[in-house]
């Protein structure tokens, strides 16, 4: 990081401390508190982080207010135009598009890693069969430094490269055996002459009882979600994941932290909760009442798929996500999709009232991604698995560029303490 060149003065009774403010290559100066506490005795106060930089990073730049979002400096709406998601994976990974030979060596590298061991299928039986696919998730992932013992040691630059090709590459397998383990179907092997989507598609939904042809439309918005779901700077799972590689904990550890994070309804359950709130609202004349309940400061309702903490703008990712939607609901025949007509119409009525306007909650990239899996034919319990599966290239890229970086210290935040201040023991005869 370069030399500060202006700094922020803090006046604390009365004593004025000059704290160093950083310059990005884009986005918000920051003010360095890293000395802070050890000069003024204080702490700073952010429960949400809606305020605070947890590191630095060259991975992904997002401009809320201006609906902006770059993977290593290209826009997402190009990437997602004209790249594939392995292509934007080497870029995430390695910080440059690939050359057509580092692109086929990747590709080929992914392909080679893509089985699972074969003990992980006990794995999975260990389940309840109505398990939801993320528990499922979770455990198989965490379970990975069981069965892969050889690229755990993160010390080793060899073993880190292992872990994230073999993590990117067994994710479509692990997800796609979740579901078939849920609805009681013997679980499809991947195929090396298929591209990544499209394994992912025949792993989910072929049969050994007959042919599979994937349908190249749905495997291209497939390959997009992917891409669209990839990463997105320092939101909650990825900072999960960066505070659990803090400690040391192997890759798979820290990515099975950043699926339990992500499983949450305000972050990567979105998807699965915006499918169920358009299931519940049913009608398009029933869209008032859920709009006057999401406006109701007494009712805990929200519009699931609206809102973001960081786009108070058009989410970009949304705006390729809708053009994906119309594309596979035409190619299915299912425009008049009950669940998309009140997407539609719901999109429509909150865009234009006054009170999503000015709190500038638009759709995000949950409130379309969740339409085009349902038309594809995922139950909503694979939704978020589908959102894990895409965003394991953002976590293990920013994985790796925190456990590289020679400043790297465990993460460990402080607090505004409100609880009791010292008291004497009392013995329960006295209580
Ligand atoms: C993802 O961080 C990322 O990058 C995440 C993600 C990624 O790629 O990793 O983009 C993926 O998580 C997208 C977000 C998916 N979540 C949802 O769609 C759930 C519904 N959205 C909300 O829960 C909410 O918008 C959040 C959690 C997404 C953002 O919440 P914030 O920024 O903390 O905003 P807030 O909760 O402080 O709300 C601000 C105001 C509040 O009203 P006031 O208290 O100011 O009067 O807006 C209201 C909220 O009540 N509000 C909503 C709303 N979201 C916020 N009101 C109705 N419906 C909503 N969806």
């Amino acid at each position: 990081m370069a030399e500060a060149s202006k700094t922020a003065s803090l006046t604390i009774d009365g004593q004025t401390y000059e704290l160093p403010i950083h310059t990005p290559t884009v986005g918000p100066d920051v003010v360095d508190i890293r000395k802070l506490y050890g000069q003024a005795n204080v702490f700073t106060y952010d429960p949400g982080f809606t305020s605070t930089a947890a590191c630095d990073s060259e991975i992904t730049y997002i401009d809320g207010d201006a609906g902006i979002l770059l993977h290593r400096g290209y826009p997402i709406d190009q990437l997602a135009e004209k790249s594939h998601f392995l292509e934007v994976c080497y870029l995430l990974l390695y910080g440059e598009l690939p050359t057509a030979d580092q692109l086929e060596d990747f590709e080929h590298r992914v392909t080679q890693h893509t089985m699972l061991h074969e003990q992980m299928a006990f794995f999975f039986r260990g389940f309840r069969r109505d398990a939801h696919p993320m528990a499922v998730m979770v455990g198989v992932v965490g379970a990975m430094s069981a069965f892969y013992h050889d690229s755990t040691d993160i010390t080793d630059p060899w073993q880190r490269e292992v872990a994230s090709i073999r993590l990117i590459a067994k994710m479509p397998t692990i997800a796609a055996w979740a579901y078939k383990y849920t609805i009681g179907q013997p679980f499809v092997y991947p195929r090396n002459d298929l591209d990544y989507a499209s394994n992912f598609l025949r792993m989910c939904f072929s049969v050994p009882a007959e042919d599979y042809q994937v349908n190249p439309i749905l495997s291209r918005a497939m390959d997009r979600i992917f891409t669209l779901h990839a990463d997105h700077e320092q939101n909650a799972s990825t900072s999960t994941v960066r505070l659990a590689s803090s400690s040391g904990a192997n890759p798979f550890a820290c990515i099975a932290a950043g699926i339990a994070c992500l499983w949450g309804p305000a972050h990567g359950g979105a998807n699965q909760a915006c499918l169920e709130m358009l299931e519940e609202i049913g009608t398009v004349e029933r869209i008032p009442e859920f709009i006057a309940r999401a406006k109701d400061k007494n009712d805990p309702f929200r519009l699931m798929g609206f809102g973001h903490r960081v786009y108070k703008n058009f989410d970009p990712r949304a705006k390729v996500m809708k053009q994906s939607a119309d594309e596979v609901l035409e190619l299915l025949g299912i425009g008049d999709n009950p669940k998309l007509q009140v997407a539609k119409e719901l999109e429509k009525q909150a865009l234009n009232d006054p009170y999503f306007a000015e709190k500038k909650l638009f759709p995000n990239v949950d409130f379309y991604s969740g339409i085009i899996l349902e038309a594809m034919g995922f139950p909503t319990s694979m939704f978020t698995p589908i959102f894990a599966l895409a965003r394991t290239v953002g976590w293990i890229s920013q994985w790796k560029e925190q456990i590289s970086d020679p400043q790297l210290k465990i993460g460990r935040p402080r607090q505004l303490y409100q609880g009791m201040t010292e008291r004497d023991y009392i013995d329960v005869e006295n209580r």
